[in-house]
């Protein structure tokens, strides 16, 4: 889709449909509409039409002004407004347009710049919004919303603000891309290649296969591997934008997880191809930083394999050396995240970073405290964890805390090793985070578990049903304000 600014009056903006935002039955959203639009949007208000949040209301436009149609986008209460409001209506209005079989839309910026909320917000959530993944699906919705004229001054700081939507935008849909794409093309290979698609002056990929991560000792990643014909990938990328020590992003890459001999249940292991997702968020963030040239010395490590079960699969007793050197009894196959992310931070501490933040469909547990609507995290360094959080809420992709009580170091005793893979059912959220803890040491690091954010069974208003792309802008945000 085509953005452009243009500093014109709606009613002279030739285009298929005219959008304004309007808040729950507020008569001051009206005050700035050009005149001769004025009584026909009044007339409709409180009717057809009252302005609740998401609600959209199309209009022929009268034959005196230029474009076609009147858009009316809800955003609720006055008082409630806010820049997640205006994303959602963003995602909401472009996706209702394109499936009416409008090409071009302008957006009326007038109460937007009341409330001080830059338009840009809205055409992220308008490009997020669109996004439909099409490889698979020759019938499926072909329609296409073509271009969007955003009303305003072309200022600098708007059009580097849309450039940066447009840009961190294409990055969430790479990342939902890899993460909807089925498992038998989402295999560590893939992954991989899509690691190397990245590759530029400024990012170097690295990708080690199984003899080299044996020959360094990454004997849990290994024992994750180990199950399955497909190679696994350790994927290592290293984006320069600044010297100085790495901010490293671990990302969990298990392409499929039917759980190993710890077979999971049939119903619902289809949705386990998004066992990737941190892997793909990482991705996403990697490609946006690289594109927007962020100043940081930032690093994406994706420990890639499957999780199968076959003569050759790890079973529930045995024991494995990690890379750390400590020994893991893995007493359930199923806990194989976090087996292949302790190798991933162990192999981060390498190259003394800033920080590690890891970001991984960790457990099943997460979905049951959070639904669908936070992140867990986890970590041992307070201002990160602050930051996170701020950026959670900017970014409304949530973030919310929970403990690491040393008392947890108990349920992950094992008699025969140093530590084992599971610390029994109750506090599973937490246990496996206190597992990875035990990896990241003293070195400043955040575990974010988005097992219940990462896919999304209904449609959202800028979130389509499928992989969500969760985390890209979250830590994208993070390392921006680290510059
Ligand atoms: N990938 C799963 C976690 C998961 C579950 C993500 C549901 C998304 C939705 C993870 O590898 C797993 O299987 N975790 C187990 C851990 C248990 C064996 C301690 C779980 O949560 O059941
Ligand atoms: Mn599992
Ligand atoms: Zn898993």
């Amino acid at each position: 889709m085509i953005i452009d600014i243009k500093s014109i009056k709606g009613e002279n903006c030739a285009c298929d449909a005219l959008i304004f935002l309007l808040p729950e039955n507020g008569a001051e959203g009206l005050k700035k509409l050009p005149r001769v639009i004025e009584p026909l949007i009044k007339q409709v208000f409180s009717r057809e039409f009252s302005g609740r949040q998401n609600e959209v209301f199309l209009m022929k436009a009268p034959d005196t002004v230029k474009p076609e149609r009147l858009l009316l986008v809800g955003l609720g209460k006055r008082e409630q407004i806010s820049v997640e409001k205006i994303r959602q209506a963003g995602g909401k209005a472009a996706a209702y347009l394109r499936d009416m079989g409008m090409k071009k839309a302008a957006l009326s910026t007038d109460y937007l710049s009341e409330l001080k909320i830059s338009p840009a917000e809205f055409i992220e959530g308008a490009l997020l919004g669109l996004y439909i993944h099409k490889k698979y699906k020759k019938n499926g919705n072909n329609k296409a919303l073509e271009n969007v004229t955003v009303l305003a001054d072309s200022t600098l700081e708007l059009s580097d603000r849309i450039k940066q939507a447009e840009t961190v935008t294409k990055a969430v849909c790479f990342a939902r891309d890899l993460v909807n794409a089925p498992g038998n093309d989402m295999t560590p290979t893939h992954l991989a290649h899509a690691a190397l698609s990245l590759k530029t002056k400024h990012m170097s990929v690295r990708v080690l296969d199984k003899n080299e991560a044996r020959k360094l000792g990454m004997g849990a990643f290994l024992a994750v591997a180990k199950g399955s014909n497909e190679e696994p990938r350790f994927i290592i990328l290293d984006y320069k934008g600044a010297k100085g020590d790495p901010v490293v992003l671990v990302g969990k890459s298990i392409t499929f997880d039917s759980g190993g001999l710890s077979i999971k249940p049939s119903e619902g292991m289809e949705r386990m191809k998004y066992d990737m997702a941190g892997g793909a968020a990482v991705l996403g963030v990697m490609k946006a930083a690289e594109a927007l040239r962020i100043p940081v010395h930032l690093m994406g490590i994706l420990p890639a394999t499957e999780n199968l079960s076959s003569g050759n699969a790890t079973k529930p007793g045995d024991v494995v050396r990690s890379l750390s050197g400590k020994t893991i009894e893995i007493i359930n196959t199923d806990a194989e995240g976090r087996l292949v992310v302790a190798d991933a931070i162990e192999y981060a501490k390498r190259f003394k970073p800033r920080a590690i933040i890891d970001i991984a469909t960790l457990t099943g547990a997460c979905s049951v405290a959070f639904g669908n609507e936070a992140a867990a995290m986890m970590g041992n360094d307070r201002k990160l964890l602050d930051v996170l959080k701020k950026s959670g809420e900017m970014t409304y992709e949530r973030v919310w805390e929970m403990p690491l009580f040393e008392e947890y170091d108990e349920y992950l005793k094992s008699d025969i090793a140093d530590v084992k893979n599971i610390g029994g059912r109750n506090g599973g959220l937490v246990t496996a985070a206190y597992f990875l803890y035990k990896f990241a040491g003293d070195t400043p690091w955040v575990h974010l578990d988005i097992a219940g954010t990462a896919w999304t069974e209904k449609d959202k208003p800028y979130v389509p049903k499928g992989a969500s792309g969760i985390g890209t802008r979250l830590i994208f945000d993070i390392i921006e304000g680290l510059k």
